[in-house]
């Protein structure tokens, strides 16, 4: 019983908000930070390096009073596509669904090429989602046709 609870992890539940567990480790900050958190003035609950089963060490965010739209959860699943997003209301949990890529990602992203039109003239920026020969996540830009990697994507 003692050495059960020392292994558990412990981290105070949230009454309202919103959850998002199973982030890799490494890219923890990275979401804090692209979800605008640092200047967020409600409670927010943050772990990283922690234990975990499945992924080996993992990031935790709990925010209490926020539930996101699409396009910061898109920003969520670009970024830490592992990431499970959990709704709280009241203490209970109403929903639990990893984050998953739409077909098309809009607005959010810059593209790489700098001669891109939506780099030059105030056009909302439009990629396709695709999966390459090796199963990585690429974006394909819908004006210059290039094709991004996870590495280049920068957020508007
Ligand atoms: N949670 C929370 N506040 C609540 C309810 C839940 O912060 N009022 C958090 C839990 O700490 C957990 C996540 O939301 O990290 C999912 O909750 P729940 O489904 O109850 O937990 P588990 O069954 O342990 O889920 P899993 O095994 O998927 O981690
Ligand atoms: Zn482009």
């Amino acid at each position: 019983m003692e050495n059960n609870k020392r292994k558990e992890l412990k981290v105070s539940a949230i009454r309202n908000g919103t959850v998002i567990d199973h982030i890799p480790s490494e890219k923890s900050f990275q979401v804090l930070r692209m979800l605008n958190l640092d200047t967020y003035s409600n409670q927010i609950y943050f772990g990283t390096g922690l234990e975990s089963q499945k992924f080996g060490k993992k990031g935790i965010i709990k925010i209490s009073e926020k539930y996101f739209a699409d396009e910061e959860i898109n920003k969520i699943a670009l970024v830490a596509p592992s990431a499970t997003l959990i709704e709280i209301i009241d203490y209970e949990v109403t929903k639990k669904e990893q984050v998953h890529l739409p077909e098309y990602v809009e607005k959010i992203v810059k593209c790489f090429n700098p001669k891109c039109v939506t780099n030059i003239q105030d056009v909302k920026t439009n990629f396709r989602v695709i999966t390459d020969y090796n199963g990585e996540m690429k974006l394909a830009c819908h004006y210059c046709e290039k094709t991004m990697s996870k590495e280049n994507i920068e957020f508007k």
